[in-house]
């Protein structure tokens, strides 16, 4: 394969947050050695000219080879092409249904929504104006319809609603995911597809809200694009062709497992967990050591979230250091060694509990319970009441913009 990597003038900011994000990565070589999950083949594409320059590259990541696809290797008139025969149904319209949908369609691709009916999701929907028995249909007959379905439910609905799922996997249609969850922990979600079919996973690094909005600046999103099964052949082109029809800026090849190991110790780790866990950890310290609140909000999230995070998002770390005072570099070179120390074992502990399926259990039980929208509302809500969060309303009322409002 002809492969040539070209940047394109359109996406330097989200290459850059890539290349930076992938850095950052440290991938482990010791993933579980129960689930073995095939790694993507790399045929030659068809659909490409044997003389056609290709925005494909493997990149070096210190050392470590990765392959990442280009959304211009796929033009909309490609895919649109690829793509003329289908009918997408992208079943679920939660945050990656909503926005997934909406830009595949706006792509000109052959959309229908599958939700239940009457449901918080079927009256979004009407309101993003899809239309009953057009293009918005139940759960069932979208899964009838559909030749490329793609599984937007949430992760325990996954599980609920497979029975339904499988008897209308028939042969030569496609089985999307954006998550490699349902697949890999099988023996608690009892999802095992078909093994005539092609099994694809198209996962947007971000929410679907995050998707929509680059979408309609005309820039994309980095995704991670992997294969489980491939019957046709051609499950690559189809994942990464549609990955671009989504909204994708650059597909990086990954696994099933990979994919669900990292984002669900990123999401419990710096993403949402430790970043509460943190914030929290400074502030009460600095109230129980005499600081008012509005001090201990700013010296602990609106400094970070406001000026120095954005920082790190630009240009990194060593980069944000440097644009900060001398005595605050020395105090952050010596100390962030202890918090260093005391949070590695932390990540090693969440790791194993995603690697032995624990955090899988406590998913599946926890949201699959009847209640389990009030009891969410009920933990947000202590975290929403908590002084450092009504600090955190007030502050940003008393933020530069809103001021000139
Ligand atoms: N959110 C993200 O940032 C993100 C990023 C990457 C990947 N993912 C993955 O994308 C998938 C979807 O996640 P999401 O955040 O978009 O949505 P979500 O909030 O997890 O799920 C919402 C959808 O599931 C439906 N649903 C839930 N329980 C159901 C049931 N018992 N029967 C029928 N439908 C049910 C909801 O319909 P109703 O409105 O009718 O309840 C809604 O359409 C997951 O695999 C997730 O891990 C999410």
């Amino acid at each position: 394969m002809n492969s040539s990597f070209i940047l394109t003038r359109s996406f330097p900011h989200t290459l850059k947050a890539f290349l930076q994000f992938s850095r950052m990565r440290n991938f482990s070589t010791s993933l579980s050695s129960e689930i073995k999950i095939p790694t993507v083949k790399h045929a030659v594409s068809k659909y490409f000219l044997p003389q056609q320059i290709r925005k494909i590259q493997t990149l070096d990541f210190c050392g470590v080879k990765e392959k990442v696809y280009e959304s211009s290797d796929w033009p909309k008139e490609k895919y649109q092409k690829f793509f003329k025969n289908d009918t997408i149904a992208m079943i679920g319209y939660g945050s990656q249904g909503n926005g997934q949908s909406l830009n595949a369609r706006d792509n000109g691709l052959n959309v229908i929504v599958g939700v239940r009916e009457g449901g918080n999701s079927w009256n979004k929907a009407l309101k993003d104006g899809w239309q009953p028995g057009k293009d918005l249909f139940s759960i069932n007959d979208a899964l009838e319809r559909g030749t490329i379905i793609n599984n937007l439910l949430s992760d325990a609905a996954q599980k609920e609603l497979w029975p339904q799922f499988i008897k209308h996997l028939t042969k030569g249609k496609t089985l999307c995911f954006c998550h490699g969850f349902s697949i890999v922990y099988k023996e608690y979600t009892n999802v095992i597809p078909p093994t005539d079919i092609d099994v694809i996973m198209v996962a947007p690094k971000g929410s679907g809200k995050t998707l929509r909005s680059l979408f309609l600046d005309g820039r994309g999103m980095n995704s991670s694009v992997a294969i489980f099964q491939d019957i046709s052949g051609d499950a690559i082109d189809k994942a990464v062709a549609f990955g671009v029809a989504i909204g994708s800026a650059y597909l990086y090849e990954t696994t099933f497992q990979r994919e669900v190991f990292a984002d669900l110790v990123g999401e419990r780790g710096v993403l949402l967990g430790a970043i509460q866990g943190l914030f929290l950890a400074q502030y009460e310290v600095l109230r129980a050591r005499g600081h008012p609140p509005s001090e201990a909000f700013n010296e602990t999230v609106e400094e970070a979230t406001q000026s120095l995070y954005p920082l790190i998002g630009q240009n990194g770390m060593d980069w944000m250091y440097d644009a900060c005072s001398t005595t605050a570099r020395r105090g952050a070179l010596d100390w962030y060694k202890h918090f260093y120390e005391a949070n590695k074992p932390v990540f090693e502990k969440l790791y194993s509990s995603v690697a032995d399926g624990s955090e899988t259990r406590r998913v599946l039980e926890k949201n699959s319970s009847p209640t389990y929208a009030e009891d969410l509302e009920e933990e947000l809500k202590e975290i929403r009441e908590s002084e450092i969060w009504r600090t955190g309303k007030v502050v940003r009322k008393l933020r530069p913009e809103k001021k000139s409002n």
